[in-house]
């Protein structure tokens, strides 16, 4: 081998030293770089009072809530995303229950477990009246079963 060759051989060294430098590098950087999964808000308006009529649940699908609207009693909001392995629940109006389609779990009208394997009932989220009249859902605020707001 002489010099010349030598040299050559050592620059294709070199040069693969350092494309492994930089794909390693590549590597570390985005383990080190958190991965950040953006959610949308967690508090956003429904629309109006008058949006939602009395008696059976309106489903909000983007929100994956139930709206509830009694005329005694006032407006409720629950959560469709079951606590099992989040699927989204469906009222039935037949007889008042939430079902999961996935793996089977039923909810009462509260929210409560009544056939799992649903770990615990569905959440409840606060519900107020914004300034200018609309309904604003809070997930962030979880209230029990029980609470309504009268408008
Ligand atoms: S996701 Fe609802 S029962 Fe499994």
């Amino acid at each position: 081998m002489n010099r010349r060759s030598f040299l050559n051989y050592g620059a294709v060294g070199v040069a693969a030293l350092c494309s492994g430098v930089v794909v390693s590098l590549g590597a570390v950087i985005k383990f080190l770089t958190p991965s950040v999964f953006y959610e949308p808000p967690q508090a956003f308006k429904i629309g109006n009072p008058g949006d939602f009529p009395f008696g059976p649940p309106t489903f909000l699908v983007d929100e994956k809530i139930y709206v509830f609207r009694d005329q005694a009693k006032g407006f409720a909001v629950a959560s469709a995303v079951c606590t099992h392995l989040g699927c989204t629940v469906a009222h039935f109006s037949s007889d008042n229950r939430f079902h999961c389609p996935c793996h089977g779990s039923v909810f009462a009208a509260d929210g409560s477990v009544q056939h799992g394997p649903a770990p615990r009932g569905l959440e409840w989220y606060e519900v107020t009246q914004s300034r200018n009249g609309q309904l604003r859902v809070d997930k962030d605020k979880v209230v029990p079963p029980t609470y309504r707001l009268m408008v």
